[in-house]
């Protein structure tokens, strides 16, 4: 019999939070995020259009209301304007919110065609506003790019929230000139601490920076006010007195936030993981393909509350080496 309860896991954490990567590949190469030469997933083996959308719509069936599209980078997928058309009908009945997180080198092209979908608000990864800077840590010179596409996302009338990773050594010194600027832009700004994902040709150790101290810092020079915003996801929101603007913390290894977790994720594959910082996964692509694709779904999602963890391994052991899972987070999109 099918069930179309809501998804509770374990801990009875009310699940409603999916964030879907439609594709694992991308047009950077962060250097903390995957190497030059990164092996992709067969696209044989990635989800059609019409699996994800009706893999999304079974979810949105399940009491998922909040649906954020990622990737690798989700807007090097060729159909993928179509995917959010298609998603976007379902904004008001049963979907509340639909979202992107992109590195932003193509918003330029598509900024208006997704706001006309439905989104109102994307993340944008920015780690430097230096050209230069930008080229070294991407492997490719597209801030202009980038920046133009900003740009052409607040034309269209999108809210921006920028993603900014805390490197120590790399854009350390910059974090309070790029967090000025987006709030002069008009954008809140997000800082995340460096999670080990996938081997990459550095030892991501040598660049991790944890946030109390980026913190500490920021304090220096502003007024941080603790902010009771919240948007569902693992950030803690300070509004910074002297900008004007709210600026987000997400601290995987030095503050635990996963007692609060929402959400799930899907690969481009198909495969849910419970968790960004483990391995307990279910096959949905097996359930789509099944005899019985809904039946078959229902049945997984309730499979992945039960395998749901308490919270993330991420760690610093005492030596300081970060033992990485063995996947990217470009497989499962953050
Ligand atoms: P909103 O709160 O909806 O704006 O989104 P978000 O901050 O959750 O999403 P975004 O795609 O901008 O992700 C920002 C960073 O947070 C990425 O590096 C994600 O990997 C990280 N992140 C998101 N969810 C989780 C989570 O459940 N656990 C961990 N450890 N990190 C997460
Ligand atoms: N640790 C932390 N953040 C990462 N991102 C990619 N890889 C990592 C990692 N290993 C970030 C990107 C983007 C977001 C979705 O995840 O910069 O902003
Ligand atoms: Fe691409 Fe995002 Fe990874 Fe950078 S962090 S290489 S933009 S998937």
């Amino acid at each position: 019999m099918r069930t179309c309860s809501p998804l509770v896991d374990q801990f009875q954490r009310r699940i409603t939070y999916l964030r879907l990567s439609v594709t694992d590949r991308c047009d950077l190469r962060c250097a903390y995020c995957m190497p030059e030469r990164m092996t992709f997933l067969p696209k044989k083996d990635v989800l059609s259009l019409d699996e994800l959308h009706r893999m999304a719509l079974g979810f949105i069936g399940r009491g998922i209301t909040r649906l954020r599209l990622t990737g690798g980078e989700p807007l090097v997928r060729r159909d993928m304007i179509d995917l959010v058309q298609a998603l976007g009908r379902k904004l008001g009945d049963g979907l509340e919110e639909l979202t992107l997180t992109t590195n932003g080198t193509r918003l330029a092209e598509f900024a208006d065609d997704l706001a006309a979908a439905g989104i109102q608000r994307i993340n944008v990864s920015l780690d430097t506003l230096d050209r230069a800077g930008f080229a070294r840590l991407t492997h490719r010179d597209s801030l202009p790019q980038v920046l133009e596409g900003l740009a052409a996302a607040k034309a269209a009338g999108l809210r921006v929230k920028i993603n900014t990773v805390a490197l120590k050594g790399l854009n350390e010194a910059e974090i309070p000139e790029i967090v000025a600027w987006a709030h002069g832009q008009g954008f809140e700004s997000t800082l995340i601490e460096v999670m080990p994902l996938g081997e990459v040709e550095e030892d991501r150790f040598d660049h991790y920076l944890p946030l109390s101290s980026v913190r500490e810092d920021l304090e220096r020079r502003w007024t941080l006010v603790p902010s009771q915003h919240r948007t569902g996801g693992p950030a803690r929101y300070f509004d910074v007195a002297e900008t004007g603007g709210r600026i987000g913390l997400i601290t995987p290894l030095t503050q635990n936030f996963c007692e609060g977790c929402n959400r799930i994720r899907v690969t481009a594959t198909g495969q849910l993981y419970a968790c960004l910082g483990g391995n307990e996964r279910v096959d949905l692509r097996a359930a789509l393909r099944s005899e019985h694709p809904e039946a078959a779904l229902d049945e997984a999602l309730d499979m992945a509350m039960k395998i749901k963890p308490a919270r993330h391994n991420f760690a610093i052991d005492a030596r300081g080496a970060a033992p990485a899972l063995a996947r990217h987070m470009s497989v499962t999109g953050g």
